[in-house]
């Protein structure tokens, strides 16, 4: 770091009177209740604000305080997070209000350190919470502040390397403003998101623009260094929309992995058949479950979702059938009582523009 005193200083004034002017006025903003800093920081982890700014609203008035949380049922946080994807996130928000509510009989621990007992809390968020809610001097390392910092230090190293969070806390430790560390941390995100975005930055109309060292050596687009995502896996399946006089047939996804606990429609992976057709998928339901299906002619549409490492592409297929005990699924009537996760929805929308649905 070889920034001078003044120059710190002089970086702290310009970023906050900036924020002060010009930050975004976001519901979790308006006051600095640790629960609610926790449930908007969850929910942003990987999640666009204009997003999350419902779902953070429909949340706490669906469970108020971190008490309500701890005892509400997981179906009902499930279905309040339906849609937000990452549902881990929300299983993991419970158990910290458990943890919080119970375990520590509503005394929330109060640095980033403490924070990180709770479950799901990584070092972002700990960072975050620990900083905005309990004013503690210490950075929130998010993509913003990779992004902000790499630019105005040209720093070098890779940001996918989990050993070059460090680097960064140490520098940040050093530049964060120590008489108010959670506007400092959220003033940096305000940046990353407006002046110093991933694409269609402005940074040469940023408040900061003369404290940035990759604007002032035509390098903005070198910052942040970091290997490139591999991209996501396609796989192929047969979505199977198997009505009986019952309802709609729904698995539950197994209990670890993606979109675990979740309900969706039986999926078979394509290249797990002796062939790649309707009539293959229709006679591996029926040795699976000991049951027949009757296919309604086509069309059979194709549904295709990415998750971060994977690609579905689902071509669905309407079947009937006669009802019976459908061992680990459910025959499900009605789609509102169930938390369903996008990809399920999707499949819904497939299903009703073909006229199936009704
Ligand atoms: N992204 C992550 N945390 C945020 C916050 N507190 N405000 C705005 N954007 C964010």
């Amino acid at each position: 770091m070889n920034w001078s005193q003044a120059k710190i200083n002089d970086f702290r004034q310009t970023l906050l009177a900036w924020y002060d002017r010009e930050g975004r006025d976001l519901p979790w903003r308006r006051d600095h209740e640790p629960y609610h800093v926790l449930l908007s920081e969850t929910m942003l982890q990987q999640t666009q604000v204009q997003t999350v700014i419902p779902y953070y609203l429909n949340f706490i008035a669906q469970f108020p305080t971190v008490a309500a949380l701890a005892q509400a049922p997981e179906a009902a946080v499930l279905k309040t997070w339906e849609g937000l994807g990452y549902y881990s996130r929300a299983r993991n928000l419970q158990k910290a209000a458990q943890q919080v509510a119970s375990d520590r009989n509503g005394r929330w621990p109060t640095t980033a350190a403490e924070l990180r007992q709770l479950q799901g809390v990584g070092p972002y968020t700990a960072g975050a919470v620990a900083s905005i809610a309990f004013g503690e001097v210490t950075p929130a390392v998010d993509g913003n502040a990779f992004r902000v910092f790499a630019r105005l230090f040209c720093i070098p190293d890779d940001i996918t390397k989990p050993k070059t969070r460090q680097v960064f806390e140490t520098l940040i430790q050093q530049v964060i403003d120590p008489k108010r560390p959670g506007d400092f941390n959220q003033a940096i995100m305000d940046l990353g998101a407006s002046y110093m975005t991933a694409k269609d930055s402005d940074p040469a109309h940023s408040p900061v623009a003369r404290f940035d060292e990759s604007l002032k050596t035509n390098r903005v687009a070198d910052f942040p260094v970091r290997t490139p995502k591999a991209r996501p896996r396609p796989i192929e399946y047969y979505a199977l929309a198997v009505r009986s006089p019952a309802g709609w047939l729904m698995q539950q996804r197994p209990a670890k992995g993606m979109l675990a606990r979740l309900w969706l429609f039986p999926l078979v992976e394509v290249a797990a058949l002796p062939e790649a057709t309707p009539e293959a998928a229709a006679a591996w339901f029926a040795a699976a479950t000991g049951h027949e299906v009757r296919l309604t002619p086509a069309p059979c549409p194709v549904v295709t979702h990415t998750f971060t490492h994977q690609k579905w592409q689902m071509t669905l297929l309407a079947a009937d059938t006669a009802a019976f005990d459908p061992a680990g699924a459910a025959w499900v009537a009605d789609f509102d009582g169930k938390a369903l996760p996008t990809v399920q929805k999707k499949l819904l929308s497939a299903l009703s523009k073909a006229g199936r649905l009704a």
